[in-house]
């Protein structure tokens, strides 16, 4: 069996609902997957959800209720969010499933076994009321902020993973493979991060202050918990120890947003899996944060509007539209109602719902119904297969390069071209001529109109699956499994039928 292509996302914390980051990284991590799935590659897609830590038991011990509880209900409202966003995960890992403890314990032992985990006094400031560590670097002033209440020098006892014995060997790894992580400038992050010596990593909880982990098989009075727990579930969910593994790795892409790559992902996880003789990761695909007025979005950051609630409003296909088309991958984007509306009335409602519904209006009533046959080819009909051609080539690359927003714009460019060829053939004019030429040129106009639509939806697949198969059907044609024929210009479409006219994306005010 050769080897699938494995994508996933970071797995989210389960210390809040969704926001439109969690939702934006699904969406990129889905059209990648579907976009691969359509270029004949099998696929297998990993999300999920990252369940231990002290937020989540401090909040399930405010409600007097279980930690696991809480990550319940989580898990629950996260996965909703995938199937209101059509997300095609294979798989849903959450950290608390036996599959995943069980592999943690595993590797800690392993490296523990081998003198990479060691035990070690911890000195450092410790905030009672946030019952967390502080470091010098939080005071203001001298002072501590007030809410960290009263903080107090503690030493304690916890575990620690060697990193620094390989400090060398990443710097040497990231300097001569520079793809591994796009985009490319982001390498300069970690190769900054990586000047300083490197820090052994505590990797240990002690129990009285975080039972919330996955107990430490060779101590059971520590709990493990955040990276050295999260960073695993790529590989325990896909049967790490297990020979079902070499099926998926090395991933290919580990989709993250900016604020994990370094540490986390680029010099911890690394440096596990080499400690572990496990390959490296093939790349690790950066993105940008969604913004608001400048500051990074998440849950209740005082918004007038959930994005969330965007997609029941304008359906989920509108949503993936507008978050793909705005976010240049690797950049930061605002997001803005105003520029969601904007967005869905040029692009959606007046581009491509135009071209759907006067091509159906036409078809009754100039063509019983009919697709017809293309007829004859003159100036105008040659314009727009050169046209389709540039789009096809130049969209299948955008879409190879992360390059989402310019392969829309072009695929639009062409949509809006559809109808400028329309207005210019004006069937409603030809209809009423008598010439044989003219019923030709009407014929051949709405066969070209449904061709040209064909081809935008077979492009548009990754991006709006649920449109696109509901375009395909209106022209009487089957959804598409892989791109293969499907994107050539031809006149299969001929003697099907128009389907009923429809509103695809009715105009909304919210
Ligand atoms: O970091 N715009 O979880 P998380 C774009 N559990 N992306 C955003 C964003 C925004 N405004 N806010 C968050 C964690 N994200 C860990 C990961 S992986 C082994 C463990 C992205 O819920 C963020 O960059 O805080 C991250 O990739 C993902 O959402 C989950 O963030
Ligand atoms: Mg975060």
């Amino acid at each position: 069996m050769s080897k699938k292509f494995f994508i996933t996302t970071a797995i989210d914390y389960a210390n809040g609902s969704p926001h439109v980051g969690h939702a934006y990284e699904k969406i990129l991590t889905d059209v990648i997957a579907r976009y691969k799935r359509l270029s004949g590659e099998s696929v297998h897609f990993l999300t999920g959800l990252d369940e231990h830590g002290q937020k989540v038991q401090m909040s399930a011990q405010k409600k007097g209720v279980e930690p696991i509880g809480e990550c319940d209900a989580l898990a629950a409202e996260f996965q909703d969010l995938c199937s209101r966003l059509t997300i095609s995960n294979d798989d849903y890992i959450r950290t608390t499933q036996t599959r995943h403890k069980e592999v943690v314990q595993s590797i800690l032992q392993k490296l523990f076994d081998e003198g990479l985990i060691y035990k070690a006094d911890y000195n450092g400031y410790y905030s009672i009321r946030q019952e967390q560590f502080v470091t010098e670097k939080e005071r203001v002033d001298g002072q501590w902020p007030e809410i960290y209440g009263e903080v107090i020098e503690v030493t304690e006892s916890n575990y620690f993973f060697k990193l620094s014995q390989y400090q060398d060997w990443l710097i040497d790894y990231i300097r001569s493979n520079d793809t591994w992580i796009y985009p490319r400038f982001r390498s300069a992050d970690v190769l900054n991060f990586l000047k300083e010596p490197l820090n052994d990593l505590c990797i240990s909880r002690p129990k009285e202050r975080l039972s919330w982990g996955i107990e430490l098989p060779f101590d059971q009075n520590f709990v493990t918990y955040v990276w050295f727990d999260a960073l695993v579930n790529y590989i325990s969910a896909i049967g790490y120890g297990t020979d079902a593994l070499k099926a998926y790795w090395p991933v290919d892409y580990h989709v993250i947003g900016k604020d994990i790559l370094s540490p986390p992902h680029a010099v911890y996880w690394p440096i596990m899996l080499k400690a572990l003789g496990v390959e490296m990761p093939q790349h690790f695909l950066v993105h940008g944060w969604w913004l608001s007025s400048g500051s990074k979005m998440s849950k209740s950051d005082g918004e007038v509007i959930n994005p969330l609630d965007l997609i029941n409003t304008y359906g989920a296909d509108a949503f993936r539209y507008f978050v793909i088309r705005e976010m240049n991958v690797g950049q930061d984007s605002e997001f803005s109602l105003e520029l969601f509306q904007s967005r869905y009335n040029s692009d959606l409602a007046n581009d491509l719902g135009n071209l759907v519904s006067r091509l159906l209006n036409m078809g009754h009533r100039f063509a019983n119904g009919i697709i017809p046959e293309m007829q004859i080819l003159e100036d105008e009909e040659r314009a727009v297969i050169d046209h389709w051609e540039k789009v096809k080539g130049s969209a299948l690359d955008l879409y190879e390069d992360f390059q989402f927003h310019k392969a829309l714009e072009k695929t639009f460019v062409f949509v809006a071209e559809l109808n400028r060829y329309a207005e210019l053939r004006a069937p409603w004019k030809l209809a009423k001529s008598e010439d044989a030429d003219d019923q030709k040129r009407l014929g051949t106009t709405l066969a070209f109109m449904a061709e040209g639509l064909r081809l935008s939806s077979v492009l548009l697949a990754p991006v709006m699956p649920a449109i696109s198969n509901k375009i395909l059907k209106l022209l009487s044609t089957d959804p598409i499994d892989v791109f293969d024929h499907h994107l050539e210009w031809g006149n299969s479409l001929s003697q099907n039928a128009f389907g009923e006219k429809e509103i695809l994306f009715p105009k909304n005010d919210t």
